[in-house]
């Protein structure tokens, strides 16, 4: 089969024919239908971001992914060949997080092989596009705005980066009656975006009256919580500053750096917090093709374009150039 493999000591990345895998018992083989691509994956080619717990030093991307079950390992109870699914990104094992496409084989593949307990059931007519890129694109923001920013209504909430995950964080966060929404990205097609997906204001972080524009739009309070979609050293400090009283910052972008806290007894006289945060808890996904099963959301836009796994290095190129302003490019095996 193809598979989009990744050289982590040498930071290469080909699609190549690989042995199609075979599920151990407790594991499901699904046949992909489709698989996002996510920033991570070019921090992962790129270096910035390097597997924690990956055997060997190579592995096939893709954590972002949905399909059909074609092979089933003994022991599994409850999943017969053909049944459509989505894939949770990762799962537990021994108390360690283990992600997808990152510490073992992932979805840019013809074959994926994962445990049974990943498996999340799509209806019919669930597009296979739209639920790869729920777990990661769509859940991540919102695991960070439901668990760990704890949002809630009518709290003024600020968006650093609207690609992937950000465009999905301001859709959800309109959803769930966060306000004002602010919006920031330099890029100005992010912008209009953000205000299409229902962001209240969209701000250029490099303007000079930047500090200005964020004040009006909190009426002088400063932000409940900011995300940082971004994974980019500059949002930190923005949005840090842009903290009202009590503010959180959620650091959801990776960028492998040193955080500075510049003033730092202002930072604690506000009881301003920072959290980390990272990837969804198992129910969320569930969640997530629920509410859009029930039609509360909706992510017939959020499918830039597709293109053959064949084509992935492509696919790769265009996100980390913003060619076309992808919200998110998926990958048809
Ligand atoms: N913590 C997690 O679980 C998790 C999961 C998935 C992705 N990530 C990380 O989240 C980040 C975003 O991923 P994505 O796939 O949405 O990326 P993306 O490339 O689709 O979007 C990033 C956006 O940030 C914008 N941006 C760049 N500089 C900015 C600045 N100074 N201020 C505001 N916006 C700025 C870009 O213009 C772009 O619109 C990446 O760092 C990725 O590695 C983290």
């Amino acid at each position: 089969m193809l598979a989009g493999r990744l050289n982590i000591s040498t930071g290469t990345f080909d699609v190549r024919e690989v042995p199609v895998p075979v599920p151990a018992p407790g594991f499901v083989r699904v046949k992909v239908q489709a698989a996002g691509v996510c920033l991570s994956d070019v921090h992962l080619i790129q270096g910035l971001l390097k597997p924690r717990h990956l055997q060997g030093d190579e592995v096939t991307l893709g954590h972002e992914v949905s399909g059909s079950v074609d092979l089933v390992g003994d022991g599994v109870e409850g999943w017969a060949v053909g049944a459509r699914v989505v894939l949770q990104a990762g799962y537990e094992y021994r108390g360690v997080t283990l992600t997808m496409g990152v510490d073992y084989d992932g979805g840019w593949a013809d074959y994926v092989v994962v445990p049974a307990g990943v498996l999340v059931p799509l209806s019919e007519g669930f597009s296979y596009e739209q639920a790869a890129i729920i777990p990661d694109a769509v859940s991540t923001p919102w695991a960070s705005i439901v668990a760990t920013g704890g949002v809630r209504p009518a709290e003024a909430v600020g968006v650093w980066g609207v690609g992937g995950l950000g465009a999905h964080g301001v859709q959800l966060l309109r959803m769930i009656g966060a306000a004002p929404i602010v919006a920031v990205d330099p890029l100005p097609e992010a912008r209009e975006r953000a205000l299409a997906f229902g962001a209240d204001v969209a701000l250029d972080p490099l303007a000079d009256d930047f500090a200005a524009a964020m004040a009006a739009a909190t009426a002088g309070r400063g932000l409940d919580v900011a995300f940082d979609f971004a994974g980019v050293d500059a949002v930190r400090a923005q949005a840090l500053a842009c903290l009202g009283l009590k503010g959180r910052l959620v650091l959801v972008g990776l960028s492998g750096n040193p955080i500075t806290i510049s003033d730092s007894t202002g930072f604690s006289y506000n009881r301003k917090q920072v959290l980390g945060h990272y990837g969804s808890e198992a129910h969320h996904v569930p969640e997530l093709v629920a509410l859009t099963e029930l039609g509360r959301l909706d992510f017939t836009r959020s499918i830039s374009d597709t293109l053959p796994l064949r084509e992935a290095a492509a696919a790769v190129e265009r996100l980390e150039r913003k060619e076309g302003n992808p919200i998110r490019l998926v990958l048809i095996p």
